[in-house]
């Protein structure tokens, strides 16, 4: 089902491009949008429509290549020499790998010890000079906007203006995927552009008549780090789940407003609701995503229970990292015995109990 035309291609119409925009792509998008089989009845929920958007599915394993095929094509238009950007991990990969397919230096700033394995692997692979600092990613994302002022770089998060036209159009392909809109969209809140940019998409598509309706957008921060929720900012946020640990998003008012505009909300789950929502897409769905991208279907079941989602709604959650990038927190959920068994059947079969 993958195609290697890129959403740049694919959609064109949409987005700020024009013949002139040299197109950066690693074929990026198409991802699948998978129906549950056994979490609705798990859940108690047996008439619940609900889909999983496989975002961890693109190149470099996240959501984020979708905003990072714009930015970096506008900035190989605009002649720009080198990007640089703040991360918890997963905006570094992906502009690590762009930057490198374009021929463009990248700076990737890091707050050290809090970035998974893999995400940390991918942009030192790619080529990128990667740098972390002894702060959290909001002190990294500020420097980084000084920096890039001072020194002549254009800034790849999310503040560009490019990031979000891109990820808009995950809207477009779940309305496709489905036929229609769902009901409720469950989606992680970090620095808070996701949800933005999705709810640019569905609200475009319902403008211009290809839809006839639009989610309710539901975001969840980590409890941690709910800045939106509690209505300040958090100068030292904290959770599991590394790539939303930020305490001032910088696109909160968009995020708000989208929450608002669509009838929805922003709530925050608990880092064990993160965990037991990671192991339970594993073990039932057989799903690996990154915890992060879990605290959608955290937040969906605390929504449940509380009754402000319909057990009989079509739901779609945006899972939007590979879990594959965190094996440490795979790991440390573990309660398989790691030691090694002797190469000899009778012992293997004691230990398996046959
Ligand atoms: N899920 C994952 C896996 C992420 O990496 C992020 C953000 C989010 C959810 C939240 O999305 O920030 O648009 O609200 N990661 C950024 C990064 C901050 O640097 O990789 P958001």
């Amino acid at each position: 089902m993958h195609s290697e035309i890129g959403l740049i291609e694919r959609y064109r119409q949409f987005l700020p491009v024009s013949d002139d925009t040299p197109v950066i792509s690693l074929s990026e998008g198409n991802t699948p949008l998978v129906p549950a089989t056994s979490l609705p009845r798990k859940l108690g929920k047996p008439q619940l429509q609900l889909y999983f958007k496989l975002e961890g599915l693109n190149p470099t394993g996240s959501f984020k290549d979708r905003g990072m095929t714009l930015a970096i094509s506008k900035a190989v238009e605009s002649r720009a020499s080198a990007v640089i950007c703040a991360s918890t991990g997963n905006t570094s990969a992906s502009a690590a790998a762009f930057a490198a397919k374009a021929g463009l230096t990248c700076y990737v700033l890091l707050p050290a010890g809090k970035v998974a394995l893999g995400k940390l692997a991918q942009a030192i692979l790619y080529g990128a000079t990667v740098i972390q600092i002894d702060g959290n990613f909001d002190q990294a994302l500020d420097m980084v906007r000084s920096l890039a002022a001072e020194c002549n770089l254009t800034i790849v998060n999310s503040i560009n203006p490019y990031r979000l036209e891109g990820q808009k159009t995950a809207a477009f392909e779940v309305i496709e995927q489905l036929g229609r809109p769902p009901d409720y969209l469950c989606i992680p809140v970090g620095n808070a552009g996701n949800i933005s940019a999705y709810w640019r998409g569905f609200r475009l598509w319902r403008e211009i008549g290809k839809a006839k309706s639009a989610p309710r957008m539901f975001g969840f921060e980590a409890a941690g780090s709910a800045a939106i929720v509690r209505g300040e900012p958090i100068a030292n946020p904290e959770t599991v789940a590394t790539a939303i640990r930020i305490g001032n998003p910088a696109s909160w008012k968009e995020a708000e407003q989208a929450a608002r505009d669509s009838g929805g909300l922003i709530d925050s789950v608990t880092d064990e609701e993160i965990l037991e929502a990671y192991a339970m897409l594993a073990r039932s769905e057989g799903i690996f995503c990154e915890p992060s991208s879990a605290a959608s279907l955290a937040g969906l079941i605390k929504q449940l229970k509380a009754g402000s989602i319909q057990g009989d709604a079509t739901v779609t959650l945006v899972l939007t990292g590979n879990g594959l990038k965190d094996p440490d927190t795979a790991l440390k959920l573990s309660e398989t015995d790691m030691r090694a068994v002797p190469a000899d059947l009778k012992k293997l079969k004691e230990v398996m109990g046959f």
